[in-house]
């Protein structure tokens, strides 16, 4: 899979890939009951959609800034009147969200066969160095790629070129790994390779006709990709 002559470099998502953002659930369920699940998926969903727009519009404001905005728009959605303190109750739990079971031993392995990790993010460094180092996962990585240096979102091509920088890789040896196919979308579009983490059974990649180079179920099945 590999070029023999050079190693990959690995650019991580952090949210919904690393980081699992229904960790709110536990938090939800206590302040909006049955519909938590459906509540954080809402919030994720416009989360998103805000960065998208932000970037569209040129317009930055930090991924923090999405979030609060996302959050304060499913309160309305949903027809709840959660209180300051519960708002920002949920925004701190936010900054210390869990990460999925599989990825520090994932992240393990890779490590051991010196393969260089960035963590590559639309969240701000400071939010993303904090839940690295609350997950205990920091130390896997060479760094954090930020797009708070180019105030954009990613899937706007500059962002990933601007890893490509930043990391000193090729596109041909550069991979994202998401599970974000909006992302994995974003990374092909620019020649980077990408493999689309596909979190759940139902999860869907958008059919645009752009195909992941390859297509894993978690992290586990991801380091087999990379043996030396
Ligand atoms: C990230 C979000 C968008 O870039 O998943 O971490």
């Amino acid at each position: 899979m590999t070029n023999a002559s050079m190693k990959p470099s690995l650019a991580f998502d952090v949210y919904g890939t690393l980081i699992d953002t229904h960790g709110v659930v536990t938090a939800l369920r206590s302040m909006v009951g049955a519909q938590a699940q459906a509540f954080s998926q809402t919030w994720r969903d416009k989360q998103l959609e805000y960065s998208f727009r932000r970037g569209l519009q040129q317009d930055y404001q930090h991924f923090g800034i999405c979030t609060r905005d996302a959050l304060d728009y499913t309160c309305l959605f949903y027809q709840l009147e959660l209180s300051a303190a519960q708002k920002n109750e949920l925004l701190a739990v936010y900054r210390v969200l869990p990460a999925f079971d599989d990825v520090a031993a994932a992240l393990a392995q890779l490590q051991q066969r010196d393969i260089p990790m960035y963590a590559f993010s639309n969240g701000s460094a400071d939010a993303v160095e904090g839940l690295l180092q609350h997950a205990g996962i920091r130390t896997y990585f060479a760094g954090v790629v930020s797009v708070d240096a180019l105030q954009t979102f990613k899937p706007n091509p500059a962002v990933y070129q601007h890893f490509l920088a930043q990391s000193g890789a090729p596109a041909t040896q550069a991979w994202l790994i998401s599970s974000n196919p909006f992302d994995v979308i974003g990374a092909v579009n620019i020649g980077m390779q990408a493999a689309w983490v596909q979190r759940s059974s139902t999860a869907i990649f958008d059919p645009w006709g752009v195909e992941p180079t390859v297509t894993v179920s978690g992290l586990a099945e991801l380091v087999g990709l990379f043996e030396n």
